[in-house]
């Protein structure tokens, strides 16, 4: 693109016209319809060239361009906000049995006597979008939205409009410190209203009432928001500066006193049977409720049990949501492609005639792998009924017309990779199981798994680098300017020939901010950059629980090139972190160990420092000693035990070695007690290990 130096008076009119039609299009995607389809750094950069054009033309400035609107911020959007205590979310349960498990799950974490009765509360889950309210001294301090859970966006403004909200809590007894979470939701006939309105103005209605919402929150002008019919119900906290109550019901109810709404469909159930029949009441009501709901959510009731259960990587084991069924629709296949994914898998994905499925437009359907096309022998042409629940791609449930004439061949997955052509297999493994999945055996030679895997680098949880997305890698991999994580790190110094400030969509602004957020991730924590490597079975979650196992990024990898054999005493160090699985610590092994890999890491290395994890919290007596449990415990499950012991920084092996500290032995104890007696091993009674831990 032109320089703005360089431009003539007709040049930067005819610029000026687009730039403003662009930048109103994406303000209406990203504020009105919340489905923003360029990233934030292209569109600051487009507002950056508009200024810059209007600074050397001034007599070009128009009456409606975006520069002359008031309330409207320049650059960026919202600032951000880290969450106090992190914003969890929720497990999932799907039919009565699925209930039941998790009543006999939280029964059998706290070891609970047959006899003993535990309550939940049962309440609507709204589908809305969370928001988290920060109180001090009573007043609201700021409010923020749900973000990736740890850091959401600066929503103050907007949601201080709503009436719902109070400025002030009123009542007594409420915490100087108060995060109050909950759902902001447009109700059924505000919703009517609204689109009427915005049908009447000429604009496009709304795709439902969360969609509403959401364009509604991202207002930058909050006298926007302030017209908008939002509404907030109260369900939950994060950071207290005392307990709200000693049960969940209670300290609900006492948000209700402080000014907050609550929702008034919650039940106290005594068993997974009450849960069930109140859940078929809710379902019964859920049309007439006035607002969307996607189903129940059941949460202990005991605040004390509920602080012993504790959570699970994202979401907590003492509350679950029963869904309501998925929503189902008629439509065709019209053709079927083959997506190649960061690990090599082949995913045939069916392109559908659009349908419309519980208010949303479908229009592409995983079928998962070869082996579930043959069972369902689903075929381009066939008419199919499918499936969406939630946010989850939609699937294909059947074939209707099966027996029809003329149908086409069986499909079938091709046995070469589409992107790059060399084989994709389905491996054995060492059992003689044929995988489900075929995989281009190309691994980052093949161009597709070497942009997903750029693409997976560069995500929210891995190195979140801030402008650089999706497109921005498609279009430095297309460009041959970026191949692999390294060549992340050396753009800037490469600019002189690069020069992305001329890129369209690109300008001075832009391209600084991405050389800087580049710049501020040449640290990193172990645990995000085990992540970005994207090795397969190695998720988030585990790549956290390797790093507070092995501290150091260096001492890992050395264990990594000694755990090779897989056999031995370095090996069965990794596979004895818990929750680390055979299929992880395999996968780790190989991929590390392969000398194309290696030199991706090591060249990497070469522009990132990655940051030691956190040694465990000091203070508590078992913190950085690796514990292993025994046979039977009587006053907590194994379960608990495990988590209890973690949570003060202590280790939980699967098995003896000479680096356990503690064996904590109960009744029918066996092989491990022999094993820890031969080496030493110190052995704990559970009454000892409990007054050890205090
Ligand atoms: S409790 C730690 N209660 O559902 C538990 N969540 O799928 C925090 N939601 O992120 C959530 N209604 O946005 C809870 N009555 C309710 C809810 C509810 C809707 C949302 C919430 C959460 C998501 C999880």
């Amino acid at each position: 693109m032109k320089p703005v130096d360089a431009l003539t008076e007709a040049e930067a009119k005819r610029h000026l016209h687009m730039l403003i039609l662009e930048i109103r299009g994406n303000d209406e995607l990203y504020y009105e319809k919340d489905t923003p389809s360029i990233s934030d750094a292209d569109y600051d950069a487009m507002r950056a060239r508009l200024l810059a054009i209007e600074a050397r033309f001034p007599n070009l400035i128009t009456k409606n361009s975006p520069s002359q609107k008031v309330g409207v911020k320049p650059t960026g959007r919202f600032g951000k906000i880290t969450h106090a205590v992190p914003m969890l979310s929720l497990d999932n349960a799907f039919n009565d049995e699925d209930v039941r498990d998790f009543v006999k799950r939280v029964r059998k974490f706290l070891n609970l006597e047959a006899d003993r009765q535990i309550s939940f509360t049962a309440e609507p889950k709204i589908d809305g979008l969370s928001a988290s309210l920060r109180y001090e001294k009573g007043q609201l301090i700021h409010a923020a939205t749900r973000g990736d859970g740890e850091t959401g966006e600066d929503i103050s403004a907007n949601m201080r409009t709503l009436r719902d909200i109070p400025e002030t809590l009123s009542g007594t007894g409420w915490p100087d410190v108060l995060e109050v979470r909950g759902e902001v939701y447009i109700s059924h006939v505000d919703f009517e209203t609204m689109n009427a309105k915005q049908e009447h103005q000429g604009k496009d209605a709304y795709k439902n009432p969360r969609n509403a919402a959401a364009g509604s929150l991202r207002q930058i002008d909050p006298s926007v928001t302030a017209k908008r019919p939002l509404k907030f119900f109260a369900y939950a906290w994060g950071e207290v500066g005392a307990p709200l109550a000693s049960t969940q019901y209670e300290a609900v109810q006492n948000l209700g006193k402080w000014g907050f709404s609550i929702n008034s469909q919650t039940k106290l159930c005594a068993s997974s049977g009450e849960l069930i029949a109140h859940y078929h009441q809710i379902e019964t009501a859920r049309s007439q409720l006035g607002y969307d709901i996607d189903g129940v959510v059941y949460k202990v009731d005991d605040l004390a049990l509920q602080a012993r259960l504790g959570f699970v990587s994202r979401a907590p084991r003492w509350a679950i949501a029963h869904k309501f069924p998925a929503e189902k629709a008629f439509t065709v296949i019209e053709d079927i492609d083959i997506q190649v994914g960061r690990t090599g898998a082949l995913t045939p994905v069916a392109r559908l005639t659009p349908v419309t499925v519980g208010g949303v437009v479908v229009s592409n359907a995983t079928l998962h792998n070869e082996d579930e096309i043959m069972r369902k022998d689903i075929r381009i042409g066939d008419r199919v009924e499918i499936q969406r629940a939630g946010d989850v791609i939609p699937q294909v449930l059947r074939v209707l017309d099966a027996d029809r004439e003329g149908r086409s061949d069986p499909f079938t997955l091709p046995k070469q990779c589409p992107v790059c052509h060399a084989d994709a297999v389905r491996e054995i493994d060492e059992k003689g199981k044929e995988d489900v999945i075929r995989r281009c055996v190309n691994g980052l030679a093949c161009p597709a798994q070497a942009i997903e895997s750029l693409k997976h680098f560069v995500s929210r949880r891995a190195y979140d680098i801030d402008g650089m997305g999706i497109k921005q890698i498609e279009s430095f991999f297309e460009k041959g300017l970026v191949n692999e994580p390294a060549h992340i790190f050396t753009l800037e110094a490469r600019n002189a020939d690069i020069k992305l400030e001329t890129w369209e969509g690109w300008g001075e602004t832009s391209a600084a901010n991405l050389f800087a957020a580049i710049n501020e991730r040449r640290e990193i924590s172990f645990q995000r950059f085990l992540y970005a490597l994207g090795i397969r079975h190695v998720g988030h979650g585990s790549a956290n629980l390797i790093a507070k196992h092995y501290l150091s990024f260096e001492s890992f990898m050395a264990a990594i090139k000694w755990a090779a054999p897989k056999e031995g005493e370095v090996w069965g160090e990794l596979l004895s972190i818990d929750g680390v699985g055979e299929a992880a610590a395999g996968s780790l092994v190989d991929f590390l160990n392969a000398p194309q890999n290696a030199g991706v890491v090591a060249e990497l290395l070469e522009h990132v420092r990655v940051i030691d994890a956190e040694a465990p919290s000091a203070g508590s007596v078992v913190s950085g000693k690796t514990v292993v449990f025994t046979g039977k415990l009587k006053l907590m499950s194994r379960d608990e035990a495990k988590a209890k012991a973690q949570s003060l920084g202590a280790k939980v092996a699967g098995s003896v070695s000479q680096k356990t500290d503690y064996l904590v032995a109960g009744p029918g104890a066996g092989s491990k007690l022999k094993k820890a007696e031969k080496l030493d091993v110190k052995v704990l009674s559970e009454a000892e290990w409990l007054a050890l831990i205090g």
